[in-house]
């Protein structure tokens, strides 16, 4: 009786061991699996990771870069003056920095890839509806508005690369 309690609670023992010892390997496993993170073989030789490439030129790739880097600055812009509750002037930026001015268009049409330049003129019009959005002055509605635009910038990084 004794032996077999023993026996019993060993053997519990050793399945909660399993658990334990196997737990994080197989999340890390999941985690990589779902949000398709750089494994090793990717990181070594920097391309297949699952997005398209552009194909760029070395000058459209600065030129695209340059374009980004303002894209994000702007939103950085937009979120402290509605922090400020300036909402005329955050609409000012979200028309001039991320809406479909003829410039972003311009841009937008050098693309040969049908869907990357569909996605950037999309991108483009939310960047005007944002505008739109702003003047009413509300924040609620505005936080909304900012965050649709920002679902262009994430849905199109998780399927282009340059
Ligand atoms: C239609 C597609 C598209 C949209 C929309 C888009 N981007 Fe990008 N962005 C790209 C591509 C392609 C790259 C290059 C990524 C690569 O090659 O790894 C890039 C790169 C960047 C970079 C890196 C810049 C650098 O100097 O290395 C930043 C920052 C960035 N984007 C910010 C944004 C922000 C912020 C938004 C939204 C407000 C946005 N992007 C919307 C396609 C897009």
């Amino acid at each position: 009786m004794c032996i077999k309690i023993f026996i019993k609670q060993v053997s519990i023992l050793s399945v909660m061991l399993f658990f334990v010892g196997t737990a994080p390997v197989s999340s890390a496993a999941d985690k990589s699996d779902s949000t398709g993170e750089m494994t090793h073989h990717n990181m070594k030789h920097s391309i297949n990771d699952g997005r398209v490439s552009l194909g760029l030129s070395p000058a459209m790739k600065q030129h695209q870069l340059s374009n980004m880097r303002s894209h994000l600055e702007a939103v950085q812009t937009i979120i402290s003056l509605m922090a400020e509750e300036e909402f005329d002037d955050a609409s000012k930026i979200a028309y001039s920095k991320l809406g479909l001015t003829d410039e972003m268009k311009q841009m937008c049409n050098m693309f040969d890839n049908e869907n990357f330049k569909n996605l950037g003129l999309e991108f483009h019009k939310s960047g005007d509806a944002l505008g739109e959005t702003l003047k009413t002055k509300d924040m609620n509605k505005s936080l909304r508005a900012l965050h649709t635009t920002m679902g262009y910038c994430v849905q199109c990084h998780a399927a282009f690369r340059q």
